[in-house]
């Protein structure tokens, strides 16, 4: 049964979601590489520390949601007569909101998530690494080959079928990034990203690496949410709670994912938070805000739409730069951005045949 799609002041919800994403996204590349390479090149602050601060809040707010909601999704047997005005007041009414919230996260198909959760905190970590390597355009027109791989794992694992149509769209959408990128990757650096030892190659192989784990881990997510039932929010604290192990992991096994000497004795001592200044909280609450969208997106549109948003980000991004930055717009970003909106478009037109599209095809 396809999900009811909820919306905001009468915009659907996966409209709302799309484009919030797609500027979350816009805003994450530029944020993270700010608190990465220019803010404090010397005094770096620890990759997994964030990546592991971001799997906690976004859990502890995926559990709030998941509560609030319970009554929804894990309705409650009312004895007759009870008075639910009366409910908030009573604490067995609480207790027993925790109890069935409990059941839901822990039931049976809970470990589902584990291979997601895995995937994603490598991803996670990668993108990091990535992101600290290559200049801020290099790194988001390169993270776009997840689009390719996504519509890879969706035919392989979902079985989705792709009209020829959209398999030209999503072609067009690669040549209209790789336009786009031209005049990005003219040589031209940063006066800041000329001071930082950057590894070209290493960060072209994390965000192949990260690529490769954002269409597996998106698919499989999607697998998991549109075949078997599951509330949203109580999968999302599945996927954070499976999360945290694998991302204790390179802070336990000595922080190496630290540039900088530890001066702590202990792995959990101050040095874990060392140099997490405010552009580093600027990043891990900008991720936060990204993991929760793209559930709903993939909840409410599916993986390979998600792309789509994540590109118009790149002319989100370059935009913002003109307005803020007065960056020069040049005959490749108008033709690049154009072959991105054609592509979106065309992807987004209802197929002939019914048995293809974007929407229900997960479900069988
Ligand atoms: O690049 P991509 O779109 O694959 O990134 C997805 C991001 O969203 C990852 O950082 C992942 O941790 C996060 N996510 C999440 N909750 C989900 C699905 C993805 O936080 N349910």
């Amino acid at each position: 049964v396809a999900p009811a799609v909820p919306s905001i002041c009468g915009l659907p919800l996966k409209y709302v979601s799309l484009v919030t994403l797609a500027v979350q996204n816009a805003a994450l590349t530029l944020i993270m590489h700010y608190s990465r390479v220019s803010a404090a090149p010397s005094r770096t602050y620890s990759a997994a520390a964030a990546v592991l601060m971001v799997e906690l809040l976004k859990g502890s707010i995926s559990l709030a949601v998941a509560f609030t909601r319970i009554d929804s999704y894990a309705p409650q047997y009312q004895p007759l007569g009870s008075q639910p005005a009366t409910s908030l007041l009573n604490p067995w009414v609480w207790l027993s909101r925790f109890r069935r919230l409990g059941k839901e996260v822990f039931r049976s198909d809970c470990w589902k998530l584990s291979i997601p959760a895995i995937l994603y905190v490598i991803q996670n970590n990668l993108q990091f690494v990535a992101v600290s390597n290559l200049e801020a355009a290099t790194f988001q027109v390169s993270y776009q080959m997840k689009i390719l791989t996504t519509a890879a794992f969706s035919v392989v694992m979902l079985r989705k079928k792709l009209s020829p149509v959209k398999w030209l769209a999503l072609l067009f959408l690669a040549i209209g990034v790789g336009i786009v990128q031209i005049q990005n990757g003219s040589g031209h650096k940063s006066p800041d990203d000329m001071h930082r030892d950057m590894n070209a190659f290493k960060g072209f192989m994390a965000v192949a690496a990260a690529c490769f784990t954002s269409g597996l881990a998106g698919v499989y997510f999607e697998m998991v949410l549109k075949n078997s039932p599951g509330d949203l929010w109580v999968r999302n604290v599945q996927l954070s709670l499976f999360s945290l192990l694998p991302a204790l992991v390179p802070i336990v096994f000595s922080g190496s994912s630290n540039p900088v000497p530890t001066t702590g004795s202990g792995w959990f001592s101050t040095s874990l938070f060392e140099n997490f200044g405010v552009w580093a909280w600027a990043t891990v609450l900008t991720q936060v805000l990204g993991g929760l969208l793209t559930a709903l997106v993939i909840k409410y549109a599916d993986n390979i739409l998600k792309g789509f948003a994540t590109s118009l980000s790149i002319v989100i991004s370059f935009l913002a730069s003109v307005a803020l930055f007065h960056f020069q717009i040049t005959v490749s970003f108008i033709l690049g951005a154009t072959v991105v909106l054609v592509a979106t478009w065309m992807y987004n037109q209802p197929d002939s045949s019914s048995t293809s599209g974007s929407e229900g095809t997960a479900r069988e």
